[in-house]
C-alpha cells in the first residue's frame, strides 16, 4: 500500500479503537500493510508471557529505505523531503527526497568504512542541522542503532550517555548556535572521552560536520587521534566514500536508544525497534495527524527529544511528506513571529510544539500582532506535548490563530501519542486541559497504588496503560531487562506504569496532571531531580540537599534547589548558590535551567528520614498544603519558610534578539 491520508478508510474514532482491541492482531497486520517489508510478517504479536511481547517477530526491513528510497522509487524523489530554516543564520535549504537519499546513502558508506555494522551504536551529538537527520538515517540505512543526545547536555551527560551505550562511532558538529552564544561541541566531546577513559569508551571514530557559520573549531580536532578517537571531517570521509544499499533488520531489531530521565541519576536508555514503530508512526500519520505525501509538517522541537525521533524525523518522512527542520527559538529570533514565518513559508499543513513555546510567543506578543504579518491559510491544526497545557494559553492560541488545538499524551518509552484527539479520523469534541482520548492500541486505566482498577469519571490515580504495549512502545531498557521490568512493569502487575497522574471525565476524555515521581518537565525538557541532586552533593559544602519542581510561568516548571551547609563550613549564601548553580550547568548542562538556591537549616522531613518533597512545593508554589503527621519536627515548616524569603535566585541568561 502506498501512503495516504485518505479519511475514508476509518469510520469512526469508537471504531477503530474498538477494533485495535477487539483483534490487535488483525488491526495491526492490516496497518502493516502500509510499511514496504522485505520479508512480511505473518505473525502479528509474540506474548509469550505477560511482560514479554514483539510485534512483527518474522518481518524484515529497513526503516531509512521505507522513509527514503520507496518515496523515490514511487517517482516521488523531486518532492521535498526536508526544509532545514536556521533562524540563526537566516538560511533555509530544501533537500528533495532523492538528494536526501543520496546523501544519507553516502554518508552511510563513509560510517561503513568506520567499521560500522548492523548493530554498532552510533551517538549522534548535533545541532538541528541536516546532518543529525542524515546521520540518523544514514545509522538506519546500515542497521547500526543511533543514540541522539540532545545538544544542551553537558560533557558529564554525554560520557554517562557513551559509557551505557558504547558507541563505536560519535557523529557531531564543529558547533550549535544559541541566541547569543555558540556551543562548542568538540571540546564537550572531547572532554565526554577523556571522562570515560579512552581505553573503555570504545569509540575509535569521531566524524565532525564542520559549520561554515560556526568557523575554527574543526581545525583544531580533525585528523588527531584526540581522546582514544581518530577524528575525521564530514565532507573528507564522504567525499572518498561510495553509496550503501540498505541492510535488512529484523522488525525487532532496535532502530535506535534514547536517554530519557528517570528517577535516578542514571538515564535510561529506551530501546525502540523497527518494525513496530514505522507501522505505529505510520498510522500515527494517518489517523491522528492526518498527514500524507504532499503534506509538511513543522514539530518545533529537537532531534534530542522523542517528538523529533518520531515527527521531525521518522514520522513525516514514513508517510512521504515534508519535514520542517528548524534552529531558532519561539522568540528572540528575531521575534516572536518566527514560527508563524516557518509556517508561512513552508505552506505547512501542521504545527506541533510544546506550550512553552506557545507561552513565550504570548508573553512577547499577547495581541498575536506578528501573526497578522503571515499567510497561515495552509494550516489546519496546532499540536502539543511534552508537558501539561494550561487552559488559558489553550484557548489563547485556539482563538488567535483560529484552528483546532490538540493537546496530545505520550513520552519517550511509548514513542507516539497515547492519548490524543484524531483528526485523521474524526475531530472530537475539545476540553481544555484534557488530552481527549486513548489512541489504539492503547488500553488505558487509572489504578490505585496497589494495582487495582479505579478507572471511573473523575476518580484521580496512577495512570497506567494494559500489556502489552502497541507497536512502536519501548523493547527495554538498554542493557538492563531488569531495570525495565522494575521500573515500568513491577508497580502495577499487567500494567504498564506511565509515571503520570490523572483522571477521565464522564465522556471519557483523560487529563493527565503531573508525574507521581521525581522526573519534572522544563520547557517541555524532561529532567530528574535525582540527578540534580547527585550533582549538588558534589559540592564539598553542601550536606544535604532537596531539588524539586516549582511552577514557572514560562517553562511551566523549573528546578528549585535546597540545600543545608557541611558543619564548619563558612561561606556566603549568594557565593554557594553561584557555585551551585555553576556545577549544575558544568555537569548537567544549560537545559536543566537551574537558578534558584536556597540555604535551609534543616530539610523538612518525616521520623523515618524521608524529605517532604510535596509539602515543600505545595509552599513554594502557595498552594494549601498538609503537614503529615509523621513529620520530624514541625517547627522546621516555619523554618523553612523564612528562609524561602533568602532565595538566591540568578536572572535568566538574556535572550539576544537577533537582526532579521
Ligand atoms: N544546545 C545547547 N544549549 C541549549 C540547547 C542546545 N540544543 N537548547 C537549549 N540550550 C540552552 C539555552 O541556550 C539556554 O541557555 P542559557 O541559560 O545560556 O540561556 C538553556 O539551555 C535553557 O534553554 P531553554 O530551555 O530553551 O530556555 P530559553 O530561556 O533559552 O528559551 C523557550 C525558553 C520557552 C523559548 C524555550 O525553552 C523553547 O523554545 N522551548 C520549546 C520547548 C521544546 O521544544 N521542547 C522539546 C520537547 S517537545
Ligand atoms: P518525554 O518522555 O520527554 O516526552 O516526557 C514525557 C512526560 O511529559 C510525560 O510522562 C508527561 O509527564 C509529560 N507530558 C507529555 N505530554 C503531555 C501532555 N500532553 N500533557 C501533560 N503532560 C505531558
Amino acid at each position: 500500500m502506498t501512503a495516504s491520508n485518505s479519511k475514508t478508510q476509518y469510520t469512526s474514532y469508537q471504531e477503530v479503537w474498538e477494533r485495535s482491541q477487539s483483534d490487535p492482531a488483525e488491526f495491526w497486520l492490516s496497518e502493516s500493510e502500509y510499511i514496504n517489508w522485505i520479508t512480511p510478517p505473518a505473525t502479528a504479536l509474540s506474548h509469550p508471557s505477560e511482560t514479554e511481547w514483539r510485534w512483527f517477530p518474522d518481518g524484515t526491513l529497513n526503516v531509512s529505505a521505507n522513509a527514503l528510497d520507496r518515496h523515490v522509487d514511487a517517482g516521488r524523489g523531486d518532492a521535498i523531503a526536508l526544509i532545514a530554516d536556521s533562524a540563526m543564520t537566516g538560511t533555509q535549504e530544501r533537500v528533495s527526497y532523492t538528494e536526501l537519499r543520496d546523501r544519507v546513502a553516502v554518508f552511510a558508506g563513509a560510517l561503513r568504512d568506520l567499521g560500522v555494522v548492523k548493530g554498532d551504536r552510533v551517538l549522534v551529538y548535533c545541532p538541528m542541522t541536516p546532518e543529525a537527520v542524515i546521520a540518523m538515517l544514514a545509522c538506519a540505512r546500515l542497521g547500526a542503532i543511533h543514540s541522539v543526545v540532545f545538544g544542551g547536555f553537558a560533557a558529564n551527560e554525554l560520557a554517562a550517555r557513551i559509557d551505557d551505550a558504547k558507541p563505536r562511532v560519535i557523529v557531531t558538529s564543529s558547533g550549535g548556535l544559541e541566541p547569543g552564544r555558540q556551543v562548542p561541541y568538540l571540546p564537550l566531546v572531547h572532554r565526554a572521552l577523556e571522562i570515560c577513559g579512552a581505553e573503555s569508551s570504545g569509540v575509535s571514530a569521531v566524524v565532525v560536520a564542520d559549520r561554515a557559520h560556526v568557523p575554527g573549531t574543526a581545525a583544531d580536532f580533525t585528523g588527531s587521534a584526540g581522546a582514544g578517537a581518530t577524528w575525521y571531517d564530514w565532507d573528507t570521509i564522504v567525499a572518498a566514500a561510495t553509496p550503501a544499499d540498505p541492510v535488512p533488520v529484523h522488525a525487532n531489531d532496535p532502530l535506535y536508544i534514547l536517554y530519557t530521565s528517570g528517577t535516578t541519576g542514571s538515564p535510561k536508555g529506551i530501546v525502540r525497534d523497527s518494525g513496530g514503530y514505522a507501522v505505529a508512526l505510520s498510522w500515527v500519520m494517518r489517523g491522528i495527524y492526518d498527514f500524507g505525501p504532499g503534506d509538511t509538517i513543522f514539530t518545533a522541537s529537537d532531534v534530542g527529544w522523542v517528538v523529533g525521533h518520531s515527527f521531525i524525523v521518522y514520522g513525516p518522512l514514513l508517510a512521504g511528506g515534508t519535514t520542517v527542520l528548524y534552529e531558532g527559538k519561539p522568540v528572540g529570533t528575531p521575534d516572536p513571529g518566527s514560527f508563524w514565518r516557518v509556517l508561512a513559508e513552508t505552506g505547512a499543513k501542521i504545527l506541533s510544539t510544546a506550550p512553552t513555546a506557545l507561552r513565550a510567543i504570548r508573553r512577547e506578543d499577547p495581541e498575536l500582532r506578528e501573526r497578522e504579518k503571515y499567510d497561515l491559510s495552509r494550516l489546519r491544526a496546532i499540536y502539543l506535548a511534552g508537558e501539561r497545557m494550561d487552559p488559558e494559553t489553550w484557548h489563547w492560541v485556539r482563538d488567535g490563530i483560529g484552528v483546532p488545538v490538540v493537546d496530545h499524551w505520550w513520552q519517550t518509552e511509548t514513542g507516539w501519542p497515547i492519548c490524543a484527539n484524531p483528526l485523521g479520523i474524526e475531530e472530537l469534541t475539545v476540553k481544555a486541559g484534557s488530552t481527549t482520548v486513548p489512541m489504539p492500541g492503547f488500553d488505558v486505566r487509572i489504578v490505585d497504588s496497589a494495582g487495582v482498577d479505579i478507572t471511573a469519571p473523575d476518580v484521580e490515580g496512577n495512570i497506567a496503560i494494559k500489556l502489552p504495549l502497541p507497536p512502536g512502545g519501548m523493547l527495554e531498557i538498554w542493557g538492563s531487562r531488569q531495570r525495565f521490568l522494575d521500573s515500568y512493569l513491577a508497580a502495577f502487575p499487567g500494567y504498564y506504569a506511565s509515571g503520570d497522574a490523572g483522571h477521565f471525565d464522564e465522556d471519557g476524555h483523560l487529563f493527565v496532571m503531573g508525574r507521581t515521581d521525581d522526573v519534572i518537565n522544563v520547557a517541555g525538557h524532561r529532567l530528574s531531580t535525582g540527578s540534580l541532586e547527585e550533582v549538588l552533593t558534589q559540592h564539598p559544602a553542601v550536606a544535604e540537599c532537596a531539588v524539586i519542581g516549582i511552577h514557572d510561568p514560562l517553562k511551566g516548571q523549573r528546578a528549585a534547589g535546597f540545600v543545608t551547609v557541611s558543619r564548619g563550613t563558612r561561606i556566603p549564601n549568594e557565593e554557594l548558590a553561584a557555585a551551585l548553580i555553576a556545577l549544575i550547568r558544568d555537569r548537567v548542562g544549560p537545559v536543566a535551567s537551574f537558578r534558584d538556591v536556597t540555604v535551609v537549616n534543616r530539610l523538612p522531613k518525616t521520623r523515618s528520614g524521608k524529605i517532604l518533597r510535596k509539602t515543600m512545593r505545595q509552599i513554594v508554589d502557595g498552594e494549601a498544603y498538609t503537614v503529615p503527621a509523621t513529620i520530624e519536627d514541625s517547627g522546621v515548616i516555619d523554618e523553612f519558610i523564612a528562609a524561602l524569603a533568602q532565595t538566591v535566585s540568578a536572572p535568566p541568561t538574556r535572550a539576544v534578539t537577533l537582526p532579521r
